[in-house]
């Protein structure tokens, strides 16, 4: 497209959404730096707090304190017209007697581009979402994935330096999804657009984001790339909320290398941000598991636990062996094709895992 924009910086500094006659704050004292250009991803449950936040970045929800600051400039009192960003929702909200070209073009008309200009741009925003050929179409004769491509274009075509979108893709099936996906990945590319991304889907915001800022009633939990996420989440809620693990709670030794739970030890990396004696939770990823050929042979790596095999599911690229411990919880290893153990339902196993993959952290939040 023409006269392209670069992404801009968006600092969300202590923001906060006390709606009235509500005694929590839907957002409660949210600070973020987003860079230029960056694709930043606010994902977490339903009500955690991400469309109020987004809400008060586009300027239709005015935050009951702090500001929102875009290249350093505070918007948090202009009107939504005036911030010059981008919008797409999950409703795709285009204009039903419009074409797609005249739904794309209207924002430009709005800012007082003349008709052949703007039809131009319209054609290029069209053409950057692949819909070039459909251009004449009303909304109701393109499909529900074709909509939002159009959604797409409308929000980009004034080229606006940031961009948000609050689960656009929560409206498709999987596959469309995945291919939106791909587009908006392209898209980001090819503009330097900086983008804030709403979704409750975990797959999405790990394949999509540079970084991914998790929701928890109303807080940013942790900020983090995925690889960061996933690695080494902060809380039992990030480590939930992204993949599967293993959980075990106890109590942090003295020396701060091991967590004593009921009738077992197991080895952390040293655990500096959590108090000796403090109660505490260890995390281990299902493919960071091995289970051990027969009971006690072969190297072991550290930690140990014996565990019941509940069950062992097939699932094509890997099979997970659903495991009960020793101490009662429940969790699971996870075994890439070519690699099985020959643990079957029924089976007592020992499990057994590097320290460094233990991620301590804290019992509670
Ligand atoms: N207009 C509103 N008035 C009162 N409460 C609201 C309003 N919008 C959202 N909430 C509440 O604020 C919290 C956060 O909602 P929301 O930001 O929509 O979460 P999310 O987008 O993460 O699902 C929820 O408890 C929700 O019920
Ligand atoms: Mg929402």
């Amino acid at each position: 497209m023409t006269d392209q924009t670069h992404g801009a910086a968006v600092r969300l500094d202590r923001l906060v959404q006390r709606y009235r006659g509500s005694d929590r704050a839907a957002v409660d004292d949210v600070s973020l730096d987003i860079a230029p250009g960056e694709f930043m991803t606010f994902l977490g449950p339903s009500g955690s707090g991400k469309t109020t936040t987004l809400s008060m970045v586009a300027g239709f929800a005015a935050p009951t304190s702090g500001r929102i600051l875009v290249d350093g400039q505070d918007i948090s009192r202009l009107p939504a017209h005036k911030r010059n960003l981008g919008m797409v929702f999950q409703q795709y909200a285009l204009f039903p007697h419009m074409t797609a070209a005249k739904n794309v073009a209207f924002p430009l008309h709005r800012r007082g581009v003349d008709k052949a200009t703007g039809h131009a741009r319209a054609m290029d925003a069209l053409k950057l979402v692949h819909l070039d050929h459909l251009a004449d179409r009303l909304p109701k004769q393109l499909s529900g994935g074709q909509q939002q491509r159009v959604a797409v274009a409308r929000a980009i075509v004034y080229n606006p330096p940031v961009l948000l979108m609050d689960e656009p893709l929560g409206a498709l099936d999987k596959k469309l999804r995945e291919q939106l996906q791909i587009e908006i990945a392209r898209i980001h590319r090819e503009l330097g657009v900086t983008i804030i991304f709403v979704t409750h889907d975990q797959e999405e915001a790990l394949a999509l984001s540079d970084r991914i800022a998790v929701f928890n009633e109303g807080r940013i939990a942790q900020v983090g790339t995925a690889k960061e996420l996933y690695e080494s989440p902060a809380t039992l809620f990030v480590a939930r909320f992204l993949g599967d693990s293993n959980v075990f709670t106890g109590r942090v030794d003295p020396d701060g290398r091991t967590l004593t739970g009921d009738g077992w030890t197991l080895h952390t990396p040293p655990a500096h941000h959590i108090a000796a004696s403090s109660h505490a939770a260890i995390v281990v990823r299902p493919e960071r598991m091995r289970v051990l050929d027969h009971a006690g042979s072969g190297p072991t790596p550290g930690n140990v636990l014996d565990a019941d095999v509940v069950d062992v599911v097939y699932l094509g690229t890997h099979r997970r062996v659903e495991l009960r411990f020793r101490d009662g919880g429940s969790g699971a290893v996870r075994e890439p094709a070519g690699k099985e153990s020959a643990a079957s339902r029924g089976d007592v196993v020992r499990v057994t895992w590097s320290p460094e993959h233990s991620v301590l952290v804290p019992e509670h939040r």
